[in-house]
């Protein structure tokens, strides 16, 4: 057992633990948010709807839901599924690493586990891609295992009720929140205890607009008793993410189509279609070399080295088209757009370039930074 005056919190009794239980449940029986995953005890579509959910709010998510188990109605058809198809539908949630590792993790499931979705909290946390929170929500929705899933939602309202003085941005500090999570939840009906704290933690207590008036649990949450809301949950903040200046080249031959190119290195990325980009601090490395070896220039450019890279001599326009701007979790793009005409269409560079006309953009894959600048391009100016 947890002690958990250790970590400066005050445990309840079995009977106050029992209470509370009841109390949260019977808000969420007359409460609960009736949502598509809901009608489902098919670990598989939970286990869809919890990865999306991850980085995604759920207004977003019930479109991309219903269309994804459409595509891909079973764990068989996801492990074999064509990579474009599986990128495809996950365009625009971002953050594709989730679907990668789904698909490995279909594949584990077919492979390890004969096909069937595992019911335990141990061989769930196996599969790639499923961590302590997603594995916590898989075993208690879908198999009724007493399980926390504990996300930034769930330590927020603990940190509130047990007024927990640890930061809940640390990692280190998850197992207090996942301790206290284990000593709460309701043994009978885990799945909906879990997503009771989830709605909770979406609404009444969320972080930005928090209505403590209204929660179902206040008389059992101590930073409301105190006095102390406004204190909870204490939160440091995070490194900002890294800013990256980008230039992209929008290629268009006569007939009108874009020079797009497969992004086959990019951890970030990989897999997609975009105009061809370069980051500006590999512009100058190059620029840098270019001047030193003597090769031929007087004038180098961006332009120039656009031309050596891809083996295609635009004709440059002069029109302007705004930066667009999109931030990931660790880094914070800027990407300059040039615009250029070409009378040539072959290729000759080794990379993986295509010309895609208007009307067949939507049969490539394309990561949110590709749509903002085509929607960019589409608003220049000449
Ligand atoms: N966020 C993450 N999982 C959820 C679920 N099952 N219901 C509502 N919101 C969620």
């Amino acid at each position: 057992m947890t002690d958990f005056k250790t970590f400066g919190i005050d445990m309840w009794d079995q009977n106050k633990i029992q209470d509370f239980r009841r109390t949260l449940l019977n808000w969420y029986d007359q409460e609960k948010r009736d949502l598509p995953w809901r009608r489902s005890k098919n670990p598989y579509h939970i286990w869809v709807s919890e990865i999306m959910l991850q980085q995604t709010q759920v207004q977003t998510v019930i479109p991309y839901y219903h269309r994804f188990l459409e595509w891909f109605p079973s764990i068989q058809e996801l492990a074999y599924a064509d990579e474009e198809r599986l990128l495809k539908a996950w365009e625009g949630l971002g953050y594709y690493s989730r679907v990668r590792n789904m698909q490995k993790a279909a594949l584990q499931i077919m492979t390890e586990f004969d096909g069937s979705f595992p019911s335990s909290h141990q061989d769930i946390s196996k599969l790639k891609g499923i961590g302590p929170y997603t594995a916590g929500a898989i075993a208690s929705i879908a198999f009724d295992l007493p399980e926390p899933a504990v996300d930034g939602n769930v330590m927020r309202v603990m940190a509130r009720l047990f007024e927990v003085d640890y930061d809940i941005a640390d990692p280190k500090n998850r197992n207090i929140f996942q301790a206290l999570m284990e000593e709460l939840i309701d043994p009978d009906r885990p799945g909906d205890f879990n997503q009771a704290l989830m709605d909770l933690g979406t609404d009444i207590e969320s972080a930005k607009n928090p209505k403590p008036e209204q929660s179902p649990i206040r008389f059992f949450c101590a930073a409301y008793l105190h006095g102390t809301y406004h204190k909870y949950p204490i939160k440091l903040p995070k490194k900002k993410p890294r800013p990256i200046q980008i230039q992209a080249f929008v290629i268009r031959d006569q007939a009108g189509r874009f020079l797009l190119e497969k992004n086959n290195q990019g951890r970030l990325l990989g897999g997609f279609w975009s105009f061809p980009i370069m980051e500006t601090d590999f512009i100058s490395q190059q620029l840098d070399l270019f001047q030193e070896e003597d090769l031929v220039m007087e004038t180098i450019s961006k332009s120039d080295l656009f031309q050596q890279v891809y083996q295609i001599k635009p004709t440059w326009i002069d029109s302007y088209i705004a930066p667009v701007k999109h931030t990931f979790s660790h880094q914070k793009w800027t990407i300059s757009l040039k615009e250029g005409l070409v009378r040539e269409s072959k290729f000759t560079s080794e990379r993986e370039l295509a010309w895609v006309s208007e009307a067949d953009l939507d049969n490539y894959p394309m990561a949110t930074p590709q749509k903002k600048m085509l929607e960019a391009y589409a608003n220049r100016k000449k």
